[in-house]
């Protein structure tokens, strides 16, 4: 039976009673769906998952993305996108410091991911608590705290979405790979509407981060720049936030319309860091 217990912010909800090693009938599946549609960000505590069982799982709600990040991916799952500041033999075992700034995973192309599944395999600890937490909002809170005025404003804006933006940010994290060429012509630049309607609930979303929105279609760079500014802001504040304390073996899911999420650099070898994602196709935002 499952059992859920919300977070004290506007989203994020525990969800136990429930081992996903094993198959979760049709009825249970649908209570967590459900669950997931109304608190955005699930966390089931406890997970023991081989990376085939958290691919099963993520498999029931849909298609998984397969990462262009291939060098990013756990070896023999195209399916699973590390994110880890693990070396081994020389070599980084996923993506270091993956969302370190507000976005929403593949925001950045036309068909943005419905979802994501976090697995914790490794948490850095300091003084008994954990490190490298990851901040989620909500952006069916951030479009309804908007003054009506400015709800007005956003109606039919797009604003355009850009991949490699968003990873050649300059960071303090040091280096960088560079992008081949296939990388970059897979993920074109994209317009999407800056509030979109959530497919499944039907509630309004913000849909700008400043991971990845460059621009409003239309609007002078100045113009456009004070926007984004003003909604980059907005949407960060404080009471719309839920901020994940991870424990080995959470899975959290995220819904990608209706959240933003930015994870906390504050921890660095020899704490380890080891998370796997994977990634649920969405649909066109409207
Ligand atoms: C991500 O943006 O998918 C990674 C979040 C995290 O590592 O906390």
């Amino acid at each position: 039976m499952l059992s859920v217990r919300r977070s004290r912010a506007p989203l994020g909800a525990e969800i136990a009673g429930i081992d996903l090693s094993g198959e979760v009938d049709a009825r249970t599946f649908r209570d967590i769906v459900e669950l997931f549609h109304q608190h955005e960000v699930v966390c089931f505590p406890d997970q023991k998952l081989t990376p085939e069982q958290h691919v099963a799982f993520s498999t029931r709600f849909g298609e998984i993305w397969m990462h262009h990040r291939t060098d990013c991916c756990r070896p023999g799952y195209p399916e699973i996108f590390v994110v880890s500041n693990i070396v081994e033999n020389g070599r980084p075992i996923g993506s270091r410091d993956a969302g370190v700034f507000w976005h929403s995973d593949f925001c950045y192309v036309k068909e943005p991911a419905r979802a994501s599944l976090l697995y914790a395999r490794e948490v850095p600890q300091k003084d008994g608590g954990p490190l490298g937490d990851t901040l989620f909002a909500s952006m069916t809170t951030a479009y309804e705290a908007l003054p009506d005025a400015t709800k007005r404003r956003l109606e039919g804006l797009k604003a355009v979405n850009s991949y490699s933006r968003g990873y050649y940010r300059d960071r303090k994290s040091g280096p960088r790979r560079e992008l081949t060429e296939e990388q970059k012509s897979i993920t074109p630049d994209v317009e999407h509407p800056v509030a979109r309607t959530h497919p499944y609930t039907g509630k309004k979303c913000l849909f700008v981060n400043e991971g990845y929105t460059t621009r409003i279609v239309g609007m002078s760079e100045t113009e456009s720049e004070a926007l984004l500014a003003e909604l980059f802001a907005h949407v960060a504040r404080p009471e719309f936030v839920y901020r994940h304390r991870w424990r080995v073996g959470d899975l959290v899911m995220w819904d990608n319309c209706s959240t933003q999420h930015r994870a906390v650099m504050d921890y660095a070898l020899p704490q380890r860091r080891h998370m796997e994602r994977t990634t649920l196709h969405g649909t066109a935002p409207f």
